[in-house]
């Protein structure tokens, strides 16, 4: 499965011959400056919430793909509005996409649309299909349910944030790590802003400390996993 990092939260997975695209926040970006978002491609756009770091892009390049947006109810029609194609869902529905199943778990964060309109609650996702299975936290805190993922759905790897001081930071992404049974985590949500650089050394050493496979993506660079 090939992966590209697009910088915050945001990364194409090419599952099951399609491209999905989770949370774009990358023209704002100054590390992802590099990056062309017109020539992004996406088949389905993944929204875990509502907060600008994670949705500024999406509208744009769901016009230009012709891709899907799959959120939560509030984030659906909001987009739905702007006349872009959705899928909502909610907190523990599943539904079989092309790709592979989405199940949408919850999130402890906070979700609101950059125009301060309420976002509906915060989510992340886990994606099955016959080949793979993983899971993406979205932004959130530690917390201990994550164990009903790992023992509901099994993930190979997980999708965690690790910058601190809006989500967990490092050292409770191991406990994560744990608590959904993945060694292999890919870092997200890090360096983007001064409230969450984090130290890359000490964060490798945290995880190869507590036995766990640290990723830490680079932007543009696509990585097989
Ligand atoms: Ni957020
Ligand atoms: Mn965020």
């Amino acid at each position: 499965m090939q992966i590209t990092y697009y910088g915050q939260s945001c990364f194409q997975v090419n599952i099951g011959g399609y491209k999905i695209l989770f949370d774009p926040f990358i023209t704002p970006n100054p590390l992802a400056k590099d990056i062309d978002i017109t020539k992004i491609e996406a088949d389905y756009i993944l929204l875990s919430h509502a907060h600008q770091d994670h949705i500024h892009d999406a509208e744009a390049i769901a016009k230009n793909t012709g891709a899907t947006i799959i959120g939560i109810w509030e984030i659906h029609a909001w987009f739905a509005e702007k006349g872009v194609k959705t899928h909502p869902m909610n907190i523990g529905g599943k539904w079989p996409f092309e790709f592979g199943t989405v199940i949408m778990t919850s999130a402890v964060h906070s979700s609101s649309f950059p125009d301060g309109s309420y976002g509906g609650n915060p989510a992340g996702f886990v994606i099955e299909n016959d080949e793979h299975t993983f899971y993406y936290a979205g932004d959130t805190a530690l917390f201990s349910d994550m164990k009903l993922i790992g023992e509901m759905y099994k993930p190979e790897f997980a999708f965690l944030p690790l910058g601190d001081n809006f989500t967990m930071g490092v050292k409770e992404a191991v406990m994560a790590s744990r608590f959904v049974g993945v060694k292999k985590i890919i870092g997200m949500h890090f360096d983007t802003f001064p409230y969450i650089q984090i130290d890359h050394k000490e964060a490798m050493m945290i995880a190869s400390f507590n036995e766990a496979e640290l990723i830490l993506p680079e932007i543009g660079k696509p990585f097989d996993i």
